[in-house]
């Protein structure tokens, strides 16, 4: 377990990962790239899973110039039993991958809550399954689940979504709890509405929900409640994920970093 005394100074290294083998799913996508190059640029090996080929591909061409490697792992998070596999041997492990769909709960179809709660609750819990007996075999891992502030607040139309990740919160506190003896850190960051594909692709579905143009779904349902009228961007939340797998963050776990300019403040 990494004491008091390991902790950098007050000119405190740049985040080393060299050696470490990182896990990022959805890395094709907006926050998922964004955390599979902040690690590689920290050293890391990072097993970049998703079920989108040409994202990985295009995301591996990027990763040239970093001091890790990027290493694209084709995989539907959907099968469980692939997802636990592929994150054996790992000492980092970023939750990630997920999908939106908003809907009324009376419209909502059952089978995507299904497939939302598979890939957004079920898929992390047999992923940490996979990856812990490595991490305690070494006393050393670093779980961080990509929450959000719909982990901790619900919007309407949103139900599996919200479900999904209220559920994550409660699966990264267990985890931080089980961990702790073993030198396992579990922590969510729970961001506002970043820019990335999945905000851009909700701007028609939720326009339709709310009966609104879809210009006015930025300023008037989006950013309503942040304090901070911007989307946030998916390098700013990777910049969270880094730091929670540093030195300077052993003593937080269980803990949920939020980046929501201010929305939760209210
Ligand atoms: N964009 C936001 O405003 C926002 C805010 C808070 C939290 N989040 C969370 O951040 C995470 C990433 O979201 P994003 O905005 O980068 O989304 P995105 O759509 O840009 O990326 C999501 C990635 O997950 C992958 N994915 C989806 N289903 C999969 C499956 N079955 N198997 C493998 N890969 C799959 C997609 O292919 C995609 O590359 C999600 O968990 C999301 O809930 C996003």
């Amino acid at each position: 377990m990494t004491s008091p005394s390991a902790l950098p100074g007050p000119q405190a290294a740049a985040l080393d990962l060299g050696g470490r083998t990182a896990l990022v799913t959805g890395a094709a996508g907006g926050i998922g790239r964004a955390c599979a190059l902040r690690l590689a640029a920290a050293g890391a090996r990072v097993r970049a899973v998703d079920r989108d080929a040409a994202g990985l591909a295009e995301l591996a061409g990027h990763a040239g110039d970093l001091a890790g490697t990027v290493e694209p792992h084709v995989l539907d998070l959907t099968d469980l039993d692939a997802a636990e596999f592929v994150a054996a041997g790992t000492d980092v492990l970023v939750n990630n991958a997920g999908l939106q769909l908003v809907r009324p709960l009376e419209d909502f179809p059952p089978d995507v809550f299904h497939t939302v709660l598979t890939v957004m609750l079920e898929a992390p819990f047999r992923l940490i399954r996979g990856a812990l007996p490595h991490m305690y075999g070494q006393g050393w891992g670093r779980i961080v689940n990509v929450s959000s502030v719909h982990g901790l607040r619900a919007s309407p139309y949103k139900a599996a979504y919200v479900a999904a990740k209220h559920g994550l919160e409660g699966l990264s506190k267990t985890a931080a709890l089980e961990g702790a003896a073993h030198g396992v850190t579990s922590n969510c960051v729970n961001p506002g509405y970043v820019r990335t594909p999945l905000v851009e692709k909700q701007l028609t579905d939720q326009s339709r929900a709310h009966g609104l143009p879809e210009d006015r779904v930025l300023t008037d349902v989006l950013l309503r409640d942040s304090a901070v009228k911007r989307l946030i961007e998916p390098e700013e939340v990777a910049e969270a994920v880094a730091y929670l797998c540093g030195p300077q963050a052993s003593f937080m776990t269980g803990a949920s970093l939020v980046l929501d300019g201010g929305w939760t403040a209210h």
